[in-house]
């Protein structure tokens, strides 16, 4: 519901992006945009995957300059040709990726080139760190300010982020998917916050790819389609249908294909995994042509466990088998090798080479497995490439243009592709659909459904419950660490699984 939509006279316009076009070389990612924010409201900007809306986005905050057009602030003209003159401007901006540096500290991350000084001219820690706290407890976030930014969790990232956004007077808050790694408490937060500098007058752009979430913070919505204005219209005035149409071009049917399959053989055996403090005594089991969902809050160790399974991170008891046999501990390649992929959930860090094309990408891990048995030649890298960023909808320039150039969305595609292109026996995916947008999510989950019923089996870790709920056909829940229940697919629902997430199940 749209709440909180000024009543009579809506608020001025403060921000107005007029006939704005940006191109990158060949790409016209931006075709005469338009967008109005009025003082006081919260105002979504949806599309697909390479609409433009994070290039419309760092037009505002100064970091590419228009190729035409104009951006007007109160009806002036004006001119962000940097990331300082926006924010002087009271625009604060969050990025789509966090943008942290790691061995800075948490409040130099938020206080940079800004930080307070004592009269002897040299940084005041103390007062850094007060300020910095003050921050955090208006986001209902525990951090120590004096610890560095390296190894956060993506979510608390994030956060840093937002705190970095609030510490400006902000007139016009821009939001690129805030919040695609936080969880439903940690969405509130940022939500209330969010509100109240809406209630204050500020405007709120907000960029998402979760229709509830839009639906439920924004006033109105501006669908975007190919680098181009489609429609505004009042939150009240829309449904969730004819926004996607105006997104996709057309409707989409099913979200969650699911097949129906019956399990085969058991692929996968955990057994008392247990990584002291993250996650103790974890068992299970899964079975080739299985999806099994993991489930639970933020922090509740699920991709820790599937770190551990894969071999990224090391555990201190417990066991791992794939296919009857154990699996070495810490040691990813020799997983590859038995058969298991891993999609990480920091795609940034974990998952890409940002320098290096879309197609070296999509076969980095392919090119590693082939390359015991020969080599793989130019051609088969392309076709590859070309096959699975067709399945999965990449839009792309070209593929030998370096991945950074790709829209977030299109990014964590190349990832998936570059797991999916290895054909495993056991795919465990971290937040499959993370930023991927309505369209391509049906795409990835029937991709999902038809890999299980050839007999793959897949492990899921999703934020996402109808996700959970739509695809798995069974629900591990984690709970601080332990596994607390295990509910097959036809008696899990919403309440079942959150009141096992929150430690209330039986
Ligand atoms: N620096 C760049 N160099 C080349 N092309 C770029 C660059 N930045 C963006 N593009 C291209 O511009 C188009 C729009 O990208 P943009 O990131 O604005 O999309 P988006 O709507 O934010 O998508 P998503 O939902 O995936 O985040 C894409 O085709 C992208 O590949
Ligand atoms: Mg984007």
């Amino acid at each position: 519901m749209a709440d909180g939509m000024p009543d009579g006279d809506p608020g001025p316009v403060v921000l107005a992006l007029r006939d704005v076009s940006k191109s990158f070389g060949a790409i016209a990612a931006l075709r005469g945009a338009q967008l109005e924010l009025r003082g006081g409201e919260a105002h979504a900007l949806v599309g697909e995957n390479g609409a433009g809306k994070s290039t419309l986005v760092k037009i505002l905050a100064g970091v590419h300059g228009p190729d035409e057009g104009t951006v007007l602030l109160d009806g002036q003209p004006v001119t962000l040709d940097s990331p300082a003159a926006a924010r002087a401007q009271g625009i604060a901006v969050i990025y789509q990726e966090p943008t942290l540096f790691p061995d800075l500290s948490v409040a130099e991350n938020i206080f940079m080139g800004r930080q307070p000084l004592t009269s002897g001219r040299r940084i005041d820690r103390p007062e850094l760190a007060a300020r910095c706290t003050a921050l955090f407890e208006r986001l209902g976030v525990h951090m120590d300010p004096d610890r560095p930014a390296r190894g956060l969790s993506i979510a608390d990232q994030q956060m840093v982020e937002i705190a970095k956004a609030l510490s400006f007077d902000a007139r016009v808050l821009v939001m690129d998917e805030p919040t695609a790694a936080l969880s439903g408490v940690e969405v509130e937060r940022l939500f209330t916050v969010a509100r109240a500098l809406r209630s204050h007058g500020a405007a709120v752009l907000f960029i998402s790819h979760r229709f509830d979430e839009v639906f439920d913070l924004c006033d109105r919505i501006t669908v975007m389609r190919d680098g181009q204005w489609v429609s505004t219209d009042a939150t009240g005035d829309l449904t969730v249908e004819q926004v996607v149409r105006r997104m996709v071009g057309r409707d989409v049917a099913d979200l969650f294909p699911k097949q129906d399959v019956v399990a085969g053989d058991v692929v996968l055996e955990v057994r008392g995994l247990t990584r002291r403090g993250v996650f103790t005594d974890v068992s299970f089991d899964v079975r080739a042509g299985e999806i099994v969902a993991l489930a639970g809050l933020v922090g509740a160790g699920r991709s820790e466990v599937v770190r551990a399974v894969f071999g990224v991170d090391i555990y201190d008891a417990g066991s791992v088998t794939l296919h009857g046999r154990p699996l070495k501990p810490g040691n990813p390649a020799a997983a590859m090798a038995a058969g298991l992929a891993l999609v990480p959930e920091d795609r940034r860090q974990q998952g890409l080479v940002m320098e290096l094309s879309v197609e070296r990408n999509a076969t980095l891990t392919r090119r590693w497995k082939l390359a015991r048995m020969g080599w793989l030649s130019a051609r088969t890298e392309r076709a590859t490439a070309a096959e699975w960023s067709k399945k999965l909808q990449v839009k792309a320039g070209r593929l030998s243009d370096p991945v950074s150039t790709l829209s977030g969305g299109n990014q964590q595609k190349v990832v998936l592709a570059k797991w999916l292109s290895t054909d495993p026996t056991l795919l465990i995916v971290d937040e499959p659909t993370r930023g991927i947008d309505v369209g391509t999510k049906a795409e990835v989950h029937r991709l999902l459904s038809q890999l299980a019923a050839d007999g793959m089996a897949v492990v899921m870790v999703s934020s996402e419950l109808p996700e959970v709920l739509g695809m798995a056909d069974r629900v591990l829940v984690m709970h601080e660490g332990r596994l607390v229940d295990d509910i097959p697919r036809a008696r899990a629902d919403e309440d079942t699984v959150m009141l096992a997430a929150t430690g209330q199940a039986r």
